[in-house]
């Protein structure tokens, strides 16, 4: 089994990264063979500043390893590095066809109404994607529910290439579904997903907030008066509810319906207190390890120099093969 995943180095990461994917990637690391990557190539589909690029892909590996990635487990690097991404991306251009990107509803609503100013990459974006996973022979990926759709498409191209070139050279991946990964929802608004994109930095947890900062935010997230019942049926229509009883589920790593089981009958006085401490103690030694990673910015560098290297040699043979598949 081998995993394979990226995320963009986007900076301020928040609670809904942790508890929905980072924390997936610690806990995967010893179970497969694992390859993670900051998808710095996939951040130039749209307009970038440079400085902040370089930035915010070190502070991202330095939050994936103050989450608890091992580099001695995993393989942590940036996409940039290995080139073969970007050569691969480009050999299964060929084989990827229009109707099929523009089928992907990402790319619509990425692209909107303006989709002759969009750039050419936010198209090409999950062909970069199939080649990310097909130059390891990724047997799986973790996927969100917005990504499953490009993962079909990544096993279309490997399909429809190995068919082409009558070769058996690209794995098909299969989705990795962790059921462990809740989606966590805004602190405002228990409708909407919690994001860096919100405007409210009220609405989210980030994982540099102070256990101040935290503790605030939690007690000013918006509730209900009612109490809280004894199972998650009974909080259908009360998403803000829902969603502070799942944040407290996924940081004890236990079920919600447990967490009913004690809280039951309590008002968010004394549930979002408890919460509050819950949170930081979680989140407290990430916070803590992060600063003193973020004080030897070069030491996480070094870390994204030799998993980079390690990656170069896992897809050379492939994109070789590819090569002389198609005569190159
Ligand atoms: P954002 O929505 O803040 O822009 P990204 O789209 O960069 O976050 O997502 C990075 C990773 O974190 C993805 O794997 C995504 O599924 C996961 N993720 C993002 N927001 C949430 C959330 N609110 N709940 C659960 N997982 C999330
Ligand atoms: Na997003």
């Amino acid at each position: 089994m081998r995993v394979v995943s990226g995320i963009q180095p986007t900076g301020n990461l928040h609670l809904g990264n942790y508890l929905g994917a980072i924390r997936q990637w610690v806990a995967m690391q010893h179970q497969a063979e694992s390859l993670f990557f900051l998808a710095d190539l996939h951040a130039l589909t749209v307009a970038i500043d440079p400085k902040e690029l370089a930035a915010n892909t070190i502070e991202m590996a330095a939050t994936l390893l103050a989450a608890g990635i091992d580099p001695d487990k995993a393989i942590l690097f940036n996409q940039a590095r290995v080139p073969a991404h970007a050569e691969l991306c480009w050999l299964l251009q060929g084989t990827a066809r229009m109707g099929w990107l523009n089928r992907m509803t990402q790319w619509k609503d990425k692209a909107g109404k303006n989709r002759e100013g969009a750039s050419v990459g936010l198209f090409t974006y999950p062909v970069l994607q199939a080649a990310d996973v097909l130059a390891y022979q990724a047997t799986h990926v973790p996927v969100g529910d917005d990504q499953r759709q490009h993962l079909e498409l990544a096993r279309d191209i490997a399909t429809k290439f190995n068919l082409d070139f009558g070769v058996e050279l690209f794995t098909l991946p299969e989705p990795f579904i962790s059921p462990a990964a809740p989606r966590v929802m805004s602190l405002r608004d228990g409708t909407a997903k919690m994001s860096k994109s919100d405007p409210s930095d009220a609405s989210r947890i980030n994982l540099i907030d102070s256990d101040d900062a935290i503790a605030q935010k939690l007690r000013k997230a918006r509730t209900d008066a009612e109490p809280l019942p004894d199972t998650m049926a009974a909080l259908a229509e009360r998403a803000e509810a829902r969603n502070l009883v799942t944040i407290y589920a996924a940081l004890a790593e236990t079920g919600a319906d447990a967490v009913l089981a004690q809280y039951a009958g309590q008002g968010f006085g004394a549930f979002k207190p408890a919460l509050a401490d819950l949170a930081i103690a979680v989140l407290s030694p990430i916070r803590e390890r992060l600063t003193r990673l973020l004080d030897d910015r070069a030491a996480v560098a070094t870390v994204l120099e030799q998993g980079g290297e390690r990656a170069r040699g896992l897809a050379a043979p492939t994109l070789l093969a590819a090569q002389r598949a198609m005569g190159l």
